[in-house]
């Protein structure tokens, strides 16, 4: 009831009487009354005048199950939401309840994240209040598991989409996942998947954003921000969540059409932090520089070396920029 009514009054963006709200979901005005005071004890700020009723005024930044389903766009994303005020690492969780039977589209957002894992083995702890930690499980039914590695690109250009519209901030993609703005790194994605020989499980794709850090631990402060240190402002965590689920919505359809990134590759190149920029490969056989030009349908950074054009595979490789991080 507290998320429906929240939705009514964000709707409405003024005034809704108490007698609309218990008329439109079938509750007596006092049950409507005690919501209302619930959702100003969760700090939300509602005005109420008589003979005009409520009007919400302001939201707390929180990422509850009322927060987020208030806010919901999606169509199957959060069908299943499952919120943490603190998690050992939403992925390891996810995982966990898309192999007990949780649904395509489960989403597992948490506050605090103690035990959170990123890229290489590397962990990936948020603080309370701060961040976004949020895993989609997906299981898609035809998907073949050896074209699965590329939605790590599609979450990527979710990211992006969904900082952009939320924030206005150009936000830039650090092939292959990482997002970048102004050359830090604000978001890291984790893809997980359990398959069988030809047959996905299912897959967990990761994502962590730094929204109101004003700091990082000095080994990471070279190279990490948050959107507050970039923009001096504080984004709402929930709204920046939806909005990155409905991007993600929107590029995984067009994904499974070809399994493949024909249909994306433009706008992600148009994305890309190190496109047109000197780059270092560093493959464990042989390590090489070239200039990256974009990516290939496959999602390989395609890079210009002095001997011809070489396409770069995420598995096995990482790319640095030659001149600092991106
Ligand atoms: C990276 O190393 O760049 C990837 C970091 C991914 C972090 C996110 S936070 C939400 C999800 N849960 C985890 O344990 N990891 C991912």
């Amino acid at each position: 009831m507290k998320a429906k009514i929240l939705q009514a009054l964000r709707e409405a963006g003024d005034y809704v009487s108490g007698q609309q709200l218990s008329e439109q979901f079938c509750v007596s005005r006092t049950a409507v009354w005690k919501v209302i005071g619930q959702l100003r004890e969760a700090g939300y700020e509602i005005d109420s005048v008589p003979n005009r009723g409520y009007r919400i005024k302001s939201a707390p930044d929180v990422l509850n199950e009322a927060e987020l389903s208030s806010l919901r766009r999606t169509a199957w994303i959060g069908s299943r939401l499952e919120c943490f005020e603190v998690i050992g690492s939403t992925n390891t969780t996810a995982m966990q309840m898309a192999e007990e039977g949780a649904p395509h589209g489960t989403l597992v957002v948490a506050d605090r994240q103690d035990n959170g894992k990123g890229r290489r083995g590397r962990g990936w702890v948020l603080p309370a209040g701060v961040a976004i930690a949020m895993s989609i499980v997906l299981k898609p039914e035809n998907l073949h598991p050896g074209n699965a590695s590329m939605l790590t690109l599609v979450s990527a250009l979710a990211v992006v989409r969904g900082l952009r519209e939320q924030t206005g901030i150009e936000a830039q993609i650090k092939w292959p996942n990482d997002i970048v703005i102004g050359g830090k790194k604000v978001c890291g994605i984790l893809t997980e998947m359990s398959t069988q020989i030809d047959y996905i499980n299912h897959i967990v794709v990761g994502i962590g954003i730094n929204v109101h850090n004003d700091r990082f631990p000095s080994e990471l402060a070279e190279r990490a921000t948050s959107l507050f240190l970039v923009s001096g402002k504080h984004y709402g965590r929930a709204a920046l969540t939806e909005a990155v689920c409905e991007a993600f919505e929107h590029y995984y359809a067009i994904f499974l059409r070809t399994e493949d990134l024909s249909a994306l590759m433009e706008e992600y190149g148009s994305y890309l932090a190190n496109i047109g920029r000197a780059v270092r490969v560093l493959d464990p056989k042989a390590e090489f520089e070239g200039v990256a030009r974009g990516i290939s349908e496959r999602g390989e950074l395609l890079v210009e070396t002095e001997t011809g054009l070489r396409k770069v595979d995420s598995g096995e490789v990482s790319v640095r920029g030659i001149y600092g991080y991106v």
